[in-house]
């Protein structure tokens, strides 16, 4: 074993965090673990892993739980695909494999959402196989350890790094040697300030010889992204009076469900939609396009209920959100009646929950 490995290694052994899917040896347990991890922090994945370990224990639980309970479960951790893909994937695994994760990268790499980040964590931290694993935290590590200066986000990048990766794995320890490698660049080999003074491996480190570690890893510089607004609308009405459809009288907010396909795919929202110019002009004509939706603001309130930015990877949005009134007509589909009681139980984005914890905390309603 090289030098390094077991440097990092006896490091891992002492250093090592201390996290809930690392005591379960179940390999859906890890399954979870790496698809909740793969665009989100460690910190942040945590809760959200305990609370889904309890509704959703194992595969066949999860295979034959409805979508809305599934997006439920992962509200708050954003990039909804992957949880879509991971209830397909679930889905498969019963069907194809009585319900075992095959244990082979290729069989692996088939299934939704698993890439090949996603397949080497899974090969080497469930079944122990030689595979590395690589994601942009261990890309930095190894762009500094071995000084690369391809831009990691470069083909020519990607495919040193998983070369350096093979080469370098200690055979039969992979397992830890990747988690080793993760905890060093979450703890120590940080992206701003590397604390190369704790570092085991700062001897090795080619970046550090040349005094370069903070210029490492080179990235290609990324396209600036488009910034949207746009505005929505909080309709809550008594829309009861004997006349509804289910003949009481609570307060009823107007949703919207989104497409079955793309970003937040099959959530709900605000009815909404994007404007150029004055939100509060833009208003009405921009939902009456959308949806056929007749509103106009409410009586005396001339300000948004709610202004919520937010970035996604490709662009981000700011939402006014206005209070209103609707007039009783025809509309699409898409929207629909739902009970202000029953808020929490539809999955939404985080702009819509904002959105939604407003209106739960409002006095007026
Ligand atoms: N990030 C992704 N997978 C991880 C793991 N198993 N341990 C720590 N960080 C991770």
């Amino acid at each position: 074993m090289r030098r390094f490995s077991s440097k990092l290694l006896n490091w891992y052994a002492e250093n090592k965090r201390t996290l809930p899917w690392r005591g379960h040896r179940s390999p859906y347990a890890v399954w979870v673990s790496e698809i909740m991890l793969q665009q989100t922090r460690v910190e942040t994945v945590i809760p959200y892993f305990k609370k889904w370990m309890k509704l959703f224990p194992n595969v066949r639980v999860l295979a034959r739980s409805s979508e809305q309970d599934v997006l439920n479960a992962w509200e708050g951790l954003g990039y909804y695909s992957r949880v879509r893909n991971f209830h397909k994937a679930a889905k498969i695994v019963i069907e194809k494999y009585g319900g075992k994760l095959p244990n082979d990268v290729v069989e692996l790499r088939k299934l939704p959402g698993i890439g090949r980040y996603t397949a080497g964590a899974l090969a080497s931290i469930v079944f122990g196989m030689d595979e590395p694993a690589l994601d942009g935290n261990l890309k930095r590590v190894y762009a500094r350890l071995f000084d690369v200066e391809a831009p990691v986000n470069s083909t020519e990048g990607e495919r040193l790094l998983w070369e350096i990766a093979h080469e370098n794995l200690p055979k039969g320890k992979a397992a830890d040697f990747n988690q080793a490698l993760m905890d060093l660049g979450a703890m120590v080999c940080l992206p701003k300030n590397p604390r190369c003074e704790v570092c085991p491996l700062t001897k090795e480190c080619k970046a550090k010889k040349r005094g370069v570690q903070h210029l490492r890893p080179v990235k290609t510089v990324k396209k600036s992204v488009p910034h949207y607004v746009h505005v929505a609308v909080v309709v809550v009405e008594r829309i009861g009076r004997g006349a509804s459809p289910n003949g009481d009288n609570s307060l009823y907010v107007l949703l919207a469900k989104r497409p079955a396909r793309g970003l937040l795919a099959g959530m709900w929202e605000f009815p909404n939609a994007r404007v150029a110019g004055d939100p509060a002009e833009a208003l009405a004509p921009a939902l009456e396009t959308a949806y056929r939706l007749t509103v106009r603001k409410k009586r005396g309130i001339q300000n948004p209920l709610a202004i919520v930015e937010h970035a996604y990877s490709h662009f981000s949005v700011v939402v006014h959100a206005f209070l209103c009134e609707s007039a009783p007509k025809k509309t699409s589909a898409a929207l629909r009646w739902i009970r202000l009681k029953d808020l929490e139980k539809y999955p939404m984005g985080k702009i819509d929950r904002t959105i939604a914890q407003k209106i739960i905390n409002d006095s007026r309603f």
